[in-house]
C-alpha cells in the first residue's frame, strides 16, 4: 500500500506534499518522489531511494515555487526499491507524471501494446504514463484519457496523473476495491490522498472516491465522473473534530473499516516479497536462513490462538504442499503443556497479530528451550514475539483497532503462503512453474478481495434474514475448514450467536443432530477436489430442513435449488480461496451483529491483546 498525495491551491505545494508523505510513510518507505509543476512547460521531478528523509534532503533548496503537484511513498512490488522505480513515473517525453497504488495485473501486455519508447523502470506504473501520453497527443482530454486507461488496465488500484500543459489540474481514479482516495476541499485549494491522515491538517471537508469513480480537480473546482464519463454528484462530508471518529472515515465501525482495508493488507504483505520478472517469492530480506538450513528441516509446527490459529491451519496446507514438510498446528495454550517432541530441525512458526499473546509467547519459550529455529508472523514491529523468534515476517497491515481480527488474518495467510513457497524453493521441492503460477495468482488477491467486498449488499440481505437465529453451523473441507472455523468464531464474538465450525465430514458424527429449520448452516463449497462431498453434506442438511447458505466459486450455479442461499465468491486460485472466503464471512458477522445492536468494535468480555493465561 503505497502513499499518494496531491495538492492544487495557492500555497507552496512542495512542503505540503512532503508533510503529507510524512503522514503516509507508514504505508511504504522504500523510496519516495515528487512531481511539481515548474511553469507550464515542464515538471520538477525528484526521486530518492530509502525513507522519506532521503527525498527531503535531495530536494532541499531546489523546490520551485509551484502551487500544485503530486507525491508518492512506495513499497515495492514490481521492481526493486530504487530511484528509477520510485514514483512519479513519466512517459518518454516527460509530459505526463503518474503515481499509483495497487497492482496493474496485465501491465506486461499493456507494455507490449502501448510503449512509446523504452521503459526506464520495472514498475507496472510506467506504462500508464505511456498510455496517457499517447491519448493526450491524439487530442484526448486528460480525464477521458484516464478513463480509457482504466478500462484497459486490469487490477485493483488507484492512480493519479498530471500533464505538463495543464498546471494545477490533477485527475485520479479508483479501480476496484483496493487503495482508496480521499479528496479534501479547503479554501481555494483541493488535496487528495490515499489516507485521511494526510488531509486532516488542512481540511475536514472530504469526499471519498468509490470503486469505478474518477475525479478531476484544480484549486477551485472539482468534478466526479464514472467510467462512462457520466457526471456524478457527490456530497462533501464534514469530519468531526473527535480524532477517533475522524480516523473511521466513512465507516460506522472500525471492524467494517478494517474489513475494507483488506485488499491493501494483502498487497502490503506482498510488497517486496512477491516479485515479478521473473515471478518468484523472495523473503531473504526477512529470513536469514539459507538452503542448507531449509533442507535440514524435518518438520514444522505452527502455533497461534483464535484467528491466528485458523491462519496457521491454512498455512499448514501451504507448507505441506510447497515445502513438502510434515506440518502440524497447535493451539499455543495446549502445546506448551503437552511436552511436545521438538528438536533443532523442527521449525516453529508462530502467528500473533499483537505479538504479545501470553500463550503464544509461552509456546515460543518452550520451542526456544528445545533449540527450535523460530519464525514469527506479527503485525506489531518490536513486539515480544519478534524478540524471541529468529526471524519475523511483519504483516504491515496497519493498526487493527476492532477487537475482532480481520485484516491481520488476511495478511498472515498471505505471509504463510509466501513462506511456504520460499521454503519450497530453498528445499528444492517447488517447481519454478508452480512458484510462478502461485505468485501470479497471489498478485490477483487484492483485486479478488476487493471484489468480495462488493458482496456486501447481498450479505446484508442475508443478515436481515438470519439475524434472529440462535445458532449457526459453519462447514468446510480442506482449505474450507479453517475458513469455517473462522466464520464461526467471528460470528460468536461480535454477534453473541452460538456458532460452531466443523470439518464437514465430521457433521454426520454428531452435529447433524442439531439441524432443524431454525438452525442455519454456512457451507464453504468452492469448486475444488472435495466439492462433490460438500454437495452431499449440503443435501443431507437440506433433507433435514436446515437452511444452507453456500459460498460457491464464481459462476457456479450447480447448487441452485439445493442450497437455500448462494453467495458466489470472486474468481481466485483454489489454493488461495480461504484468503478471499473469509471476507463474506466477516461481513456476515458484522451485519448480523449490527442488526442485533451489539458493540461490534469492543465485544463484551474480550480484549485485543490477551496477556493472561
Ligand atoms: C478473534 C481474535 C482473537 C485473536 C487471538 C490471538 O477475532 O481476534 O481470537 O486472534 O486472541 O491474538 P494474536 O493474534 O494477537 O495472538
Amino acid at each position: 500500500m503505497c502513499g499518494i498525495v496531491g495538492y492544487s491551491g495557492h500555497r507552496p505545494a512542495g512542503p505540503i506534499l512532503l508533510e503529507g508523505l510524512r503522514r503516509l510513510e507508514y504505508r511504504g518507505y522504500d523510496s519516495a518522489g515528487l512531481a511539481l509543476f515548474d511553469g507550464d512547460r515542464q515538471f520538477y521531478i525528484a526521486h530518492a531511494t530509502g525513507k522519506l528523509d532521503a527525498l527531503v534532503q535531495r530536494v532541499e533548496g531546489t523546490l520551485p515555487p509551484a502551487t500544485s503537484g503530486i507525491g508518492h511513498t512506495r513499497w515495492a512490488t514490481h521492481g526493486e526499491p530504487s530511484d528509477r522505480n520510485a514514483h512519479p513515473q513519466l512517459d518518454p517525453d516527460g509530459t505526463i507524471a503518474v503515481i499509483h497504488n495497487g497492482i496493474i495485473e496485465n501491465f506486461e501486455e499493456l507494455r507490449a501494446r502501448y510503449a512509446r519508447g523504452p521503459f526506464h523502470s520495472e514498475t507496472d506504473t510506467e506504462v500508464l504514463a505511456h498510455m496517457l501520453a499517447g491519448a493526450v497527443e491524439r487530442g484526448v482530454d486528460l480525464l477521458d484519457a484516464l478513463r480509457g486507461v482504466v478500462a484497459e488496465a486490469r487490477g485493483a488500484y488507484s492512480v493519479v496523473a498530471v500533464a505538463v500543459g495543464e498546471p494545477g489540474r490533477m485527475v485520479a481514479a479508483r479501480a476496484g476495491n483496493a487503495g482508496g482516495i480521499v479528496i479534501g476541499t479547503g479554501e481555494g485549494e483541493h488535496l487528495l490522498a490515499s489516507d485521511l491522515g494526510a488531509l486532516l491538517p488542512h481540511t475536514r471537508r472530504v469526499t471519498f472516491l468509490e470503486p469505478g469513480e474518477f475525479v478531476d480537480l484544480c484549486a477551485d473546482s472539482v468534478r466526479y465522473v464514472d467510467i462512462e464519463g457520466h457526471e456524478l454528484t457527490k456530497t462533501i462530508e464534514v469530519l468531526p473534530y473527535d480524532p477517533v471518529s475522524a480516523v473511521k472515515g466513512p465507516y460506522k465501525h472500525f471492524m467494517l473499516k478494517e474489513i475494507h482495508e483488506q485488499p491493501d493488507a494483502a498487497l502490503n504483505a506482498m510488497r517486496g516479497r512477491y516479485l515479478t520478472g521473473p515471478l518468484r517469492v523472495d523473503l531473504s530480506g526477512d529470513i536469514p536462513f539459507d538452503a542448507a538450513w531449509a533442507k535440514a528441516l524435518t518438520r514444522v509446527v505452527l502455533v497461534g490462538m483464535g484467528t491466528s490459529m485458523h491462519s496457521a491451519l491454512v498455512g499448514r496446507h501451504y507448507i505441506e504442499r510447497f515445502a513438502r514438510l510434515p506440518a502440524e498446528v497447535d493451539n499455543s495454550a495446549e502445546f506448551r503443556y503437552r511436552g511436545p517432541v521438538l528438536d533443532e530441525h523442527t521449525l516453529v512458526i508462530s502467528v500473533a497479530q499483537s505479538g504479545e499473546t501470553v500463550d503464544t509467547l509461552a509456546a515460543m519459550d518452550e520451542a526456544k528451550r528445545a533449540g527450535c529455529p523460530q519464525i514469527t508472523i506479527c503485525n506489531s514491529p518490536g513486539a515480544q514475539t519478534t524478540r524471541v523468534a529468529n526471524a519475523t515476517l511483519l504483516m504491515r497491515a496497519g493498526p487493527e483497532i476492532a477487537v475482532a481480527s480481520t485484516k491481520t488474518m488476511v495478511a498472515s495467510m498471505v505471509l504463510l503462503h509466501a513462506l511456504a513457497l520460499y521454503l519450497g524453493r530453498l528445499r528444492g521441492t517447488l517447481a519454478p512453474d508452480v512458484e510462478a503460477q502461485q505468485v501470479q495468482a497471489a498478485l490477483h488477491l487484492p483485486a479478488a478481495i476487493g471484489a468480495a467486498l462488493n458482496l456486501g449488499g447481498q450479505i446484508e440481505v442475508l443478515a436481515d434474514r438470519y439475524a434472529d437465529s440462535r445458532d449457526f453451523l459453519f462447514l468446510g473441507r480442506g482449505l474450507g475448514y479453517p475458513a469455517a472455523l473462522e466464520g464461526a468464531l467471528k460470528l460468536k464474538e461480535v454477534s453473541y450467536i452460538h456458532a460452531e465450525g466443523y470439518a464437514a465430514g465430521e457433521m454426520k458424527h454428531g452435529p447433524i443432530a442439531l439441524i432443524d429449520d431454525q438452525f442455519p448452516t454456512v457451507a464453504l463449497a468452492p469448486r475444488d477436489d472435495v466439492f462433490d462431498k460438500m454437495r452431499s453434506n449440503i443435501e443431507q442438511i437440506r433433507a433435514r430442513k436446515g437452511p444452507v447458505i453456500a459460498l460457491v466459486s464464481a459462476g457456479d450455479r450447480s447448487l441452485e435449488g439445493v442450497a437455500t442461499d448462494i453467495v458466489e465468491m470472486p474468481e481466485v486460485d483454489p489454493l488461495l480461496t480461504p484468503i478471499v472466503a473469509v471476507v463474506p464471512l466477516q461481513l456476515l458477522s458484522y451485519y448480523i451483529a449490527t442488526r442485533r445492536g451489539a458493540d461490534v468494535d469492543q465485544p463484551r468480555n474480550l480484549a485485543k491483546t490477551v496477556t493472561v493465561e
